[in-house]
């Protein structure tokens, strides 16, 4: 049994179409939309290969209407992209997201998971990476082998008290300094993060085609190459 776990596709279906790995089931952890600009691509794959998935914090706000206030950093990026996903998006796709639980138990393969996009402190909200104390604290009376999260965009395995905490990292947008699309493979109960290259080129020239702003596609661009590592100055200087 193969078990692909994913996140954080962000409206990038080129890095999410370079993710080829054979799989039995495919559980999704939160926010197929925003920050991109090819988000019913990326819909549609879910609808047709997710086994269990959940909601993000991009998933909500774009399902229930919610605009963007912008700020600095990532904030702009998202309040720049959030309308065109509303043009882009049919009902039956906004439908899809608007469904997807906030968090799920499910059983795959003889195993159980807990799915939340963050935290069940704050399941769509809180940033948490790799603090094994917060994470024992936060999990203690959540019942399953593994707890599978996204949000921070970074891939994190950590063997808890009693149990095994999963970000598999970002696929169309990771933030550890690697551009590669980042997901993991469950197989015989033992994780695998992973790695694949994907045609940034080719995300940057679908962007272009749908004529945003190039401000947005520039950004984005710096984001991709430096595998997010960028400061928020220099997130700001690009306009
Ligand atoms: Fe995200």
């Amino acid at each position: 049994m193969r078990i692909l776990v994913i996140a954080d596709i962000h409206s990038n279906w080129h890095a999410l179409d370079a993710i080829r790995e054979p799989f039995d089931a495919c559980l999704f952890v939160g926010d197929i939309v925003d920050y991109g600009t090819d988000p019913v691509r990326c819909i549609t794959w879910a609808k047709n290969h997710v086994t269990a998935g959940i909601r993000g914090n991009h998933d909500h706000a774009v399902a229930q209407r919610i605009t963007a206030r912008g700020g600095r950093g990532f904030r702009r990026l998202a309040a720049a992209t959030r309308p065109l996903q509303w043009d882009l998006i049919d009902q039956k796709r906004l439908k899809y997201l608007a469904r997807l639980p906030v968090t799920q138990h499910v059983e795959v393969g003889g195993l159980s998971f807990f799915l939340v996009h963050a935290t069940p402190r704050d399941p769509m909200d809180e940033y948490l990476t790799d603090d094994i104390d917060a994470w024992n604290d936060r999990l203690q009376t959540v019942k399953a082998d593994f707890v599978c999260v996204g949000h921070t965009h970074i891939p994190c395995h950590l063997q808890l008290n009693d149990k095994q905490l999963l970000n598999p990292g970002s696929v169309g947008q990771p933030r550890d300094g690697d551009p590669r699309a980042a997901y993991a493979i469950i197989e015989d109960g033992k994780v695998h993060l992973r790695r694949v290259e994907y045609d940034i080129d080719a995300t940057l020239e679908q962007m272009r085609s749908t004529g945003i702003d190039e401000w947005v596609v520039r950004l984005n661009e710096q984001v991709f190459r430096s595998g997010g590592n960028i400061s928020r100055d220099e997130m700001e200087s690009i306009r």
